[in-house]
């Protein structure tokens, strides 16, 4: 099992904040990777048919013989892995839980902010996840949409980003939070605008490296960490034409992705019990 890959999967390219991080904590690890760009966003669907993408794309991970799944995907992780997580026979391992350990002890004054898709943020999935862990933290989301398209844009820095950052998060501004989630695999890119416009005070908190070190934990204890002098081989697939992804994703990266491949995700499909 040690030597099987790790899946990793998004709705798209986003994802690759995540990859990014996981890459670094499980460095002699295979990787396989599926972006759902032909679907996404998942941020605006309903936990049904995110629920419903997330079986189709977990069937394909398998179909790799992947020994964990990485739920990357704010939004799937928020609206779709608890329907799906207990029936997979490999650990799934969204994004929530990771990150909502780090911001319940990173907050000092137990006042936290969530950004995120509206899905994410409808589910209420992350203020359950903190509040589980300490019911006496305030937490308060608020979807900030709009994030999204900057990103994939990169219209990290300019004038117009700055402004709707500005108006986005003047709600949360008000309510004194100390710590600020990332809930969405685009925010990192735009985290240096919402740090300058949150203030040095408030401590800002993405997915990618508290999902990587969870990974990196729970591979560990279930005895299948690669812990070896090896570069992992890893592979991309999507379900839309490969050239948009590639683009973007250097965007995201830093870097040339390499091989992208498309594939036809609805040949995939596991039975998955479905939300009310
Ligand atoms: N990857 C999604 C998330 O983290 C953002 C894009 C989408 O709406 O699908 O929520």
């Amino acid at each position: 099992m040690r030597n099987k890959p790790i899946g990793i999967f998004d709705s798209g390219v986003g994802g690759l904040t995540v990859y990014n991080e996981l890459e670094k904590a499980c460095p002699a690890d295979d990787i396989v990777y599926f972006g759902d760009t032909g679907r996404w966003p998942y941020g605006i669907r309903s936990p049904r048919v995110v629920t419903g993408y997330a079986g189709e794309i977990v069937d394909f991970l398998l179909s790799h013989e992947v020994k964990c799944i990485v739920v990357a995907c704010n939004s799937a992780s928020a609206m779709a892995l608890e329907n799906i997580g207990p029936d997979c026979p490999v650990p799934m391992i969204g994004v929530i839980k990771p990150v909502a350990c780090t911001a319940a002890e990173a907050t000092q004054n137990k006042r936290i902010g969530v950004i995120g898709t509206e899905g994410t943020i409808a589910s209420g999935a992350y203020a359950e996840a903190i509040e589980a862990i300490d019911p006496s933290l305030k937490v308060t989301g608020k979807a900030c949409p709009l994030f999204v398209a900057l990103a994939e844009e990169g219209y990290l820095d300019r004038p117009a980003t700055k402004l709707i950052v500005a108006d986005y998060l003047a709600s949360l501004k008000k309510l004194d939070i100390d710590t600020l989630v990332l809930g969405c695999t685009h925010y990192p890119l735009l985290k240096n605008v919402i740090a300058e416009e949150m203030g040095e005070d408030v401590r800002i908190i993405d997915s990618g490296a508290s999902t990587a070190a969870e990974v990196k934990r729970r591979l560990i204890a279930d005895g299948h960490y690669r812990d070896e002098d090896r570069r992992g081989i890893h592979r991309f697939y999507v379900s839309d034409t490969p050239g948009k992804f590639a683009q973007v994703g250097r965007l995201f990266l830093g870097r040339e992705i390499g091989t992208v491949t498309q594939i036809d995700i609805s040949r995939y499909g596991v039975e998955i019990p479905q939300p009310e």
